[in-house]
């Protein structure tokens, strides 16, 4: 990316995919407004929320993009995808199908995405750790073959929030 004029602002597209229910909604939240939902609803749709970051003293701002996991709840997938260069794929550390879900996942994210995407791997439910089913191992070995950054975070105790958006917008920039 150009270094560009002092002062000059970048605004980054990045999306979060991932299973229904795996924390999507609650991590933007927790990220963009310091809020949690225990009862959050499905989202319908999409929702964005604009974060603005400092990188070497220049305003870098990140667009991020939530939807559905769930099928019947999606808009459209090409639209939401397009001009992505970041994503978030997102599992639930207690529920070993939505990490199997992940390749399902990067594989729509290479169908539809237009540019280089910059990847993180995010275990969510990290302080749930007593039921467990996805280890550390297997989190971070998936991420070594596919070639994603990898980290785990908790929406609920702000565990690794701001890192696992922060590494990806900044390799972005
Ligand atoms: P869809 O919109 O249907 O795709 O789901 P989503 O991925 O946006 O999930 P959402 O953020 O709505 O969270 C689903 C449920 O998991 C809610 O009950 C949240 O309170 C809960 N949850 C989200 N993050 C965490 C977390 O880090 N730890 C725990 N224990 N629960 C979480
Ligand atoms: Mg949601």
């Amino acid at each position: 990316m150009d270094d560009g004029e002092e002062g000059e602002e970048y605004l980054f597209k990045v999306v979060i995919i991932g299973d229904s229910a795996v924390g999507k909604s609650n991590l933007l939240s927790r990220y963009a407004r310091n809020e949690f939902n225990t009862n959050s609803k499905a989202t319908i749709g999409v929702e964005f929320q604009t974060q603005s970051m400092e990188i070497d003293g220049k305003e870098v701002k990140a667009q991020i993009w939530d939807t559905a996991g769930q099928e019947r709840f999606r808009a459209v997938t090409s639209a939401y995808y397009r001009g992505a260069v970041g994503a978030l794929i997102v599992y639930d550390i207690s529920r070993s199908s939505t990490f199997d879900s992940v390749q399902r996942w990067l594989q729509e994210l290479s169908t539809h995405s237009d540019t280089t995407v910059a990847k993180m791997l995010v275990g969510n439910k990290h302080d749930l750790e007593e039921i467990r089913a996805v280890s550390v191992e297997e989190g971070k070995s998936l991420a070594e073959s596919e070639g994603l950054f990898f980290i785990e975070t908790s929406a609920l105790d702000s565990t690794n929030v701001r890192t696992a958006f922060e590494i990806v917008i900044k390799e972005i920039y």
